[in-house]
């Protein structure tokens, strides 16, 4: 069996309700966080983290993301022509970035039935999975904590974060063995898909990176869907943990949720603060506006 993780899905399918109008014909994937569209910023975690196939699970209307990574002789050419080389180079570096596959997911099942359509183009083999919702900034990137944890202890590991109590309905939550401190991992023993506050004690949120084993494969293949008619991963994920073990990593990284209205323009603040071209004139305005505000 391979043993190295070179493979990740990217679930994309969804509508991206919660950006109405403008996802209306716009996959949410495609908005920018500054220059770069959110779905180049995880695939390029991946590729960080040596990860050279990524499956895109997409629904309709997200050619665009296909299309993003592919080549595109008109743009090349004018852009040669122009002699404009960084941004040639830009280009031509995205459709070369890795392997990119897509499947589809004809039917909104969930997150789990999701992940299981990509499993021919997984195979035997662990492989990441990402969520396109959230935007994480470290060095080295988060997937990329997680192979290393798997790849030491060869065992499925998702990652988690602390949340304040309010949050944990809008999460995964995972109790562990014990609470992980920064940099840790310990043992699974039970998750609950979005709890009320009153469920649970823990406030370790899965935020949307995972490495598992094929195993979790099997597992979504005989899962009944929940009482909304979905597969839930976390479901999987729970049976996994009970079965072969799955570790929850406490990772160490900024963490954007851009699949929110605000945390999607925070994040746009953060990596523009970061952009070696408008870091400067931005702080610049922040500390004007925020004199103004006062
Ligand atoms: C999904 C998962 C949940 C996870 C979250 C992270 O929920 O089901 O376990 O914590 O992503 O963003 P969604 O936000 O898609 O409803």
């Amino acid at each position: 069996m391979q043993t190295k993780v070179r493979k990740a899905v990217l679930p994309v399918a969804g509508l991206g309700t919660r950006f109405i109008p403008a996802s209306k014909a716009t996959p949410k994937e495609m908005f920018p966080i500054v220059d770069k569209p959110i779905i180049l910023h995880i695939v390029e975690e991946a590729v960080s983290a040596g990860i050279d196939t990524i499956i895109l699970v997409t629904g309709r209307h997200k050619t665009s993301l296909e299309e993003f990574f592919d080549r595109n002789y008109e743009l090349e050419d004018t852009l040669a022509k122009q002699n404009k080389d960084h941004l040639l180079k830009e280009v031509q570096r995205i459709s070369k970035l890795a392997n990119i596959l897509s499947v589809r997911q004809k039917n909104p099942l969930g997150l789990g039935h999701a992940v299981l359509c990509a499993q021919s183009a997984i195979g035997d083999e662990p492989f990441a999975v990402l969520l396109g919702d959230e935007v994480m900034y470290g060095k080295p990137n988060v997937t990329e904590q997680l192979v290393n944890v798997y790849n030491k202890e060869k065992k499925s590991t998702v990652a988690v974060m602390e949340v304040d109590q309010s949050e944990v309905s809008k999460y995964g939550i995972a109790e562990t063995k014990k609470n992980p401190g920064k940099m840790e991992f310990s043992e699974i023993e039970h998750l609950i898909e979005k709890p009320k506050p009153n469920e649970t004690k823990s406030r370790l949120a899965l935020p949307g990176r995972y490495v598992f084993t094929p195993t979790i494969f099997k597992i979504l293949r005989e899962l009944k869907p929940s009482k909304l008619g979905e597969i839930q991963l976390t479901d999987a994920i729970l049976k996994l943990a009970q079965t072969e073990g799955v570790l929850a990593y406490s990772f160490n990284a900024e963490r954007f949720d851009a699949g929110d209205r605000l945390g999607f323009v925070t994040a746009n603040i953060e990596f523009g603060l970061k952009h070696p071209e408008i870091s400067e004139p931005l702080k610049k305005y922040i500390k004007e506006k925020a004199e103004k505000l006062k």
